[in-house]
């Protein structure tokens, strides 16, 4: 049975003040949250001070973004030893940092592996464009993303893997794929081809959020779908309310 998993990416909001302010009430609002996993992914200027505040909470926190070397001449960068000292997840391979700052498949397979040496859970991003998507490409293109992302990476590491299946086209538009659209493509383009790689129990065990517009009021048409064990969330993750009405509305969905 895999755990249901909610969580936050800030993006490039928020400045430390407003991060602790965010992070304090939703620890409040979502204390009695035990059955599913929450995350926040901060920036990781705010990280040092959200993990303080959600320190012994059932929030965890993660970065957004890190380098794959343990440290070296690589100004700007930040490395998996700094986000381990502050963060238990990491994102990698959003669509928006694949967009504006040329991360690859190539890239997200060594940060996973350096991710996963580090006893970091990743949330590793993939999905299609509109081109894509509009000339039928998804399957074959996801299922490549999948390969990518895994090249070298054992069994028993695999399974600590979180997914994030996140059209591109559905971020921050305030379009979604559909509930039916995204199982199927998680199904064929994720699933069967993890079973191809490592085996079938690996292809369940792994999570795969849906991601791109989520919000309270469509939240539970997802996580029921067989396939869909959470969300990775955007913009209404940035405030208590919409955040906190996800989580409520999954929970609820789940009859949990
Ligand atoms: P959105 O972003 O919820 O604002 O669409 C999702 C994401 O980019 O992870």
């Amino acid at each position: 049975m895999r755990k249901p998993f909610i969580a936050g990416n800030w993006k490039m909001y928020k400045t430390v003040a407003e991060a602790v302010s965010l992070a304090n009430g939703l620890k409040t609002a979502l204390a009695d949250v035990t059955t599913m996993e929450l995350a926040v992914c901060t920036p990781a200027t705010a990280l040092a001070a959200v993990s303080g505040a959600l320190a012994g909470s059932n929030i965890g926190v993660g970065a957004q973004n890190m380098y794959w070397k343990d440290e070296g001449a690589f100004t700007g960068e930040i490395s998996p030893v700094m986000v381990k000292e502050l963060a238990r997840y990491v994102i990698i391979g959003h669509s928006e940092r694949r967009q504006y700052f040329g991360e690859t498949d190539e890239t997200v397979n060594l940060k996973l592996k350096a991710a996963l040496a580090h006893g970091l859970t990743p949330i590793v991003c993939i999905g299609e464009s509109l081109e894509q998507n509009k000339a039928g490409e998804t399957v074959p293109f996801v299922g490549a993303q999948i390969r990518g992302a895994f090249a070298g990476v054992s069994a028993a590491e695999a399974v600590n893997v979180v997914l994030a299946y996140e059209p591109i086209w559905a971020i921050g538009t305030g379009l979604t794929a559909t509930p039916e659209d995204a199982d199927r493509i998680i199904q064929v383009a994720i699933r069967d081809v993890l079973a191809e790689l490592y085996d079938g129990a690996v292809a369940e065990a792994i999570r795969v959020q849906y991601g791109g517009s989520v919000k309270a009021d469509n939240m539970a048409d997802f996580i029921v779908m067989p396939n869909i064990d959470g969300a990775l969330v955007g913009g209404a993750s940035l405030k208590v309310d919409s955040f906190t009405g996800i989580v409520k509305n999954a929970l609820a969905a789940l009859g949990m």
